[in-house]
């Protein structure tokens, strides 16, 4: 295996072509079997209700590089349950747990090479993808659906990684409504996120902050990640129906439990972001993003953490345990990490090698 030569350390969080993704199609009520393709493009029917009525979800998971040459995914399982869970919420056909993990063993197998080396502060993004494939006109599931996953090398969602960033409170738009799909990884929400995150970079700022669609007194969503804040020695994390239940989140919550922190999951109002020592976003892509200033364009006030520059105590040491885990730089003692190298992988390695010979009849 050739490692790809990138400059890993100054990877961006974009799309870079890789070798492989893996395709697979539901119809007559089952899901069909995997296949690998080289091509980066679909072929999709004009009426399909992904494009007209977005019944579409998708999944974002990283694969690290350790010290030891061991490649590593982090609660993988995780993402699988919550695709079905977004696929419930637009009514699609649902992957099933088993099926996501072979899709993601074969993809990863398939593009090693483009796997970040450890220390670069890079990883392998996997996006896994789920539409309805299906032509109808009138707004109804579909009875076909595709599922792929490509992956493709990422650096931090946020340039400078841990480096603190400023953020705005949004005011003029929603990103997702009480009942809505706010807590389903669907596309929509990201389209109606736009106008915001468009208007906070417009401004200066690196991300935004949405608040509660009913009240407009809580915190919600923090763009593309969720939003948490520390004092007296307590994490504390929005609890909200219209947020995505992030699975770093989860696990920061546990780490901050074995540090012997207190945690809260509970509304956080706005008026409260004056009495946190520390404040950040947290998410797969932003890792932990910690933030420097907020501003709130309604009352002007800006609440400011991180003072000397640099990121909070508590946050970093959040950061660094859970960054150790993921890597393997730390024992897994949370059970939350699968080395791809042991058993599956050699499944899916064999099958990759299997499908390499095939790839002339392959898509
Ligand atoms: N919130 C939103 C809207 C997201 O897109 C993400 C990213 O997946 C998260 C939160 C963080 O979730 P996770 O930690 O599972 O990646
Ligand atoms: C992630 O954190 O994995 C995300 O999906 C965020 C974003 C790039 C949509």
């Amino acid at each position: 295996m050739v490692m790809e030569k990138f400059d890993w350390e100054n990877l961006p969080f974009g799309y870079i072509k890789t070798d492989y993704n893996i395709r697979c199609v539901y119809k007559d009520g089952k899901w069909g079997s995997l296949e690998v393709s080289s091509s980066e493009y679909i072929d999709i029917h004009i009426a399909a209700t992904g494009l007209h009525y977005g019944q579409e979800a998708f999944e974002g998971l990283k694969a690290y590089m350790g010290k030891d040459g061991k490649i590593r995914l982090f609660r993988w399982e995780e993402n699988a349950r919550r695709m079905i869970s977004s696929a419930e919420g637009v009514k699609m056909a649902a992957v099933p747990v088993e099926m996501f993990g072979e899709a993601l063993f074969r993809v990863i197998a398939l593009n090693k090479k483009f796997i970040p080396p450890y220390g670069s502060g890079a990883s392998l993004y996997i996006r896994p993808l789920l539409y309805g494939s299906g032509a109808e006109v009138g707004v109804k599931p579909s009875v076909e659906y595709t599922f792929l996953m490509f992956v493709t090398p990422v650096g931090p969602y946020f340039k400078g990684g841990v480096t603190p960033i400023n953020v705005m409170i949004c005011r003029d738009f929603d990103r997702a409504a009480p009942l809505g799909t706010g807590n389903y990884k669907v596309g929509g929400n990201y389209a109606a996120s736009l106008r915001a995150v468009i208007a906070a970079h417009e401004s200066g700022y690196a991300n935004i902050i949405f608040l509660d669609a009913k009240e407009k007194k809580y915190i919600d969503e923090c763009g593309p990640a969720n939003f948490f804040g520390i004092k007296d020695n307590t994490y504390i994390t929005p609890k909200s129906e219209s947020i995505l239940n992030s699975i770093t989140n989860m696990s920061l919550i546990e780490i901050a439990k074995s540090m012997g922190m207190k945690t809260e999951r509970r509304p956080i109002p706005i008026e409260e972001l004056t009495s946190f020592d520390e404040t950040g976003a947290c998410g797969t892509a932003a890792v932990i993003s910690p933030i420097a200033k907020i501003f709130d364009p309604k009352t002007n006030k800006v609440y400011e953490y991180c003072k000397d520059g640099a990121p909070g105590p508590e946050s970093m040491k959040l950061y660094n345990k859970l960054v150790s885990i993921q890597t393997g730089d730390e024992p897994d003692e949370f059970g939350w990490v699968t080395i791809v190298e042991k058993g599956k992988r050699q499944k899916a390695k064999d099958k990759s090698k299997k499908i390499e010979k095939q790839r002339d009849r392959i898509i």
